[in-house]
């Protein structure tokens, strides 16, 4: 299906829907060699990580456990602090648990390095992070990723669960958006 609606906002498509697909794929297979005879606890962060999560879980074949949080950064973007406020947390604690962090995308590292610090502080067993994109560009915090779908340019991206004010999240493809749409 072609999404011309949504794909017409965007000067580029940056991931087609079958490279996301391929690639997802293979981060499932690597997931599921590396926690052979374990119960990983996958926590999808809301909402960007939607799309990607349900698609990783689907590619595991192990019986993985969901889990959803939802957080929201505290201050602005310039802000270093880090802090981020839990909107919705865990339903189930992680104490003694392997876990893994799905996000959509890493950009300054800010909410994952504060996500990984509590999980961690509340006994994780082992905390690994599942990012389908990467911004190393646009780092502020020195975090690595375990699984990581693709490395991308400092470019405005939409699509496949990301917004822009909320819209686009429902574009099978991950595009560039339209500097004119986000620049007035
Ligand atoms: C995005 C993304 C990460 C965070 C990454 O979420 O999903 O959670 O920003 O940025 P950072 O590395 O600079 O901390 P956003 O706040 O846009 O919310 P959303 O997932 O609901 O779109």
């Amino acid at each position: 299906m072609k999404q011309t609606c949504l794909l017409k906002d965007c000067s580029k498509i940056l991931l087609t829907e079958e490279e996301i697909k391929v690639r997802v794929k293979e981060l499932g297979e690597q997931i599921t060699k590396d926690y052979q005879g374990k119960e990983p606890v996958m926590v999808c962060i809301l909402k960007g990580a939607s799309v990607f999560f349900v698609d990783l879980l689907r590619s595991i074949n192990l019986p993985v456990r969901m889990e959803f949080m939802a957080v929201s950064s505290y201050g602005n973007s310039t802000d270093t602090s880090g802090v981020v406020r839990i909107l919705k947390d865990l339903d189930h604690s992680v104490y003694g648990k392997d876990v893994i962090i799905v996000e959509d995308i890493v950009d300054t590292g800010l909410t994952l390095s504060y996500i990984k610090r509590e999980m961690l502080g509340r006994g994780a067993t082992s905390l690994a992070i599942a990012a389908l994109l990467d911004k190393p560009e646009r780092r502020k915090k020195p975090l690595e990723v375990d699984y990581k779908g693709f490395t991308i340019p400092n470019e405005f991206v939409v699509g496949y669960g990301l917004d822009y004010q909320e819209r686009y999240r429902n574009m099978r493809d991950i595009g560039v958006l339209k500097e004119e749409l986000y620049s007035k």
